[in-house]
């Protein structure tokens, strides 16, 4: 008997050929929706290997119901979607994708602060929409960013590729994070501040932080009120992270001058978000590290780390070692 493993998603082919060498797969068939809670639930009732995504909420509840689910591999570095001190209770491995996609979110994190800075979806909707009569001397202007401040709130592998990025635009890169990391800051040109004074400091505010009970709305109303009146905000850790009333009001009464958000508290949002509305905000679906490439090694990589676990070896990218030591 083949060991079943069920996939929440179509998956690029490359990383469904490596699974169904060894394994029975099930895979949920629609592209654009995500397999429903009670559906899931059902299927982790008899299978050994789940693979998800960040989409599906891997609760307490859900795993109770599985009955010899070995490891869930999210394709994902963040699994903030995953109980995983219950799924540790039970005795199941949690995996996630970090590394291959350092580059592309930090890309799009840098692309991000361009956009809002330079405003660059308004300027192009403008000439799409006609407006574009004359050249004038403040027409579309914005925030610079050669020589600016950037602030980086969590300087994991994401944050310390953005800082890179940063010392091509001369700027001056500070950073918050729970534990100081002496041993980069030279390497990298960074200084450790305390978070108030990064939020008083930046005239970019980055957060790359995971999302933990620690970092819920890190960023709220006393957090923006610190900010410069010039200062943007850049998110593109996940949504909780930021108390996104505090955020509508800190960018309607111009207490900041704007952000740029790829994540939300509740994905997916659409249109009538109160955030999509306002003008000094750009707003992206969730794609920081959506290249065609780096979703490939994603997918490769979870699909690795599931086929390790059930083959009774070490995944590379295990979230609860002390798992793997009981078995
Ligand atoms: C995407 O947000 C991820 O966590 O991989």
């Amino acid at each position: 008997m083949r060991p079943k493993i069920y996939i929440t998603r179509k998956i690029p082919e490359k990383a469904l050929i490596i699974l169904e060498q060894q394994f029975d797969i099930e895979m949920w068939q629609e592209q654009e929706t995500p397999v429903p809670y009670d559906i899931l639930k059902k299927k982790v009732e008899n299978i050994d290997g789940l693979f998800c995504l960040l989409t599906e909420n891997i609760d307490k509840e859900l795993l109770d119901h599985a009955t010899k689910l070995k490891i869930v591999s999210n394709m994902a570095v963040g699994y903030n979607n995953i109980d995983v001190d219950a799924a540790s209770e039970k005795e199941i491995m949690v995996t996630n994708t970090p590394g291959v996609l350092t580059e592309t979110t930090a890309d799009l994190t840098f692309g991000l602060l361009m956009a809002t800075s330079r405003r660059l979806i308004e300027a192009s909707n403008y000439l799409k929409e006609d407006l574009w009569k004359t050249w004038s001397p403040m027409q579309l202007t914005g925030q610079d960013i050669y020589g600016s401040t950037l602030g980086i709130v969590g300087l994991g592998r994401i944050g310390q590729a953005v800082a890179k990025r940063a010392q091509g635009f001369n700027m001056r890169v500070i950073y918050h994070n729970r534990t100081r990391k002496r041993g980069l800051e030279k390497d990298l040109q960074v200084e450790y501040v305390e978070l108030d004074n990064l939020l008083k400091q930046s005239d970019f505010v980055c957060v790359l932080t995971p999302y933990t009970p620690n970092t819920h709305h890190l960023i709220g109303k006393e957090e923006l009120k610190k900010m410069k009146e010039t200062a943007i905000l850049i998110n593109t850790s996940r949504g909780g992270t930021i108390d996104e009333s505090a955020l509508q009001q800190a960018l309607e009464k111009n207490w900041i001058w704007g952000a740029g958000l790829d994540v939300f508290e509740n994905e997916p949002i659409d249109s009538n978000h109160p955030l999509v509305g306002l003008s000094n905000v750009v707003t992206l679906p969730h794609i920081g590290s959506a290249s065609i490439a780096t979703r490939t090694k994603m997918a490769t990589l979870a699909a690795d780390n599931l086929m390790k676990g059930l083959n009774g070896e070490l995944p590379d990218y295990l979230v609860n070692n002390e798992v793997f030591h009981l078995k």
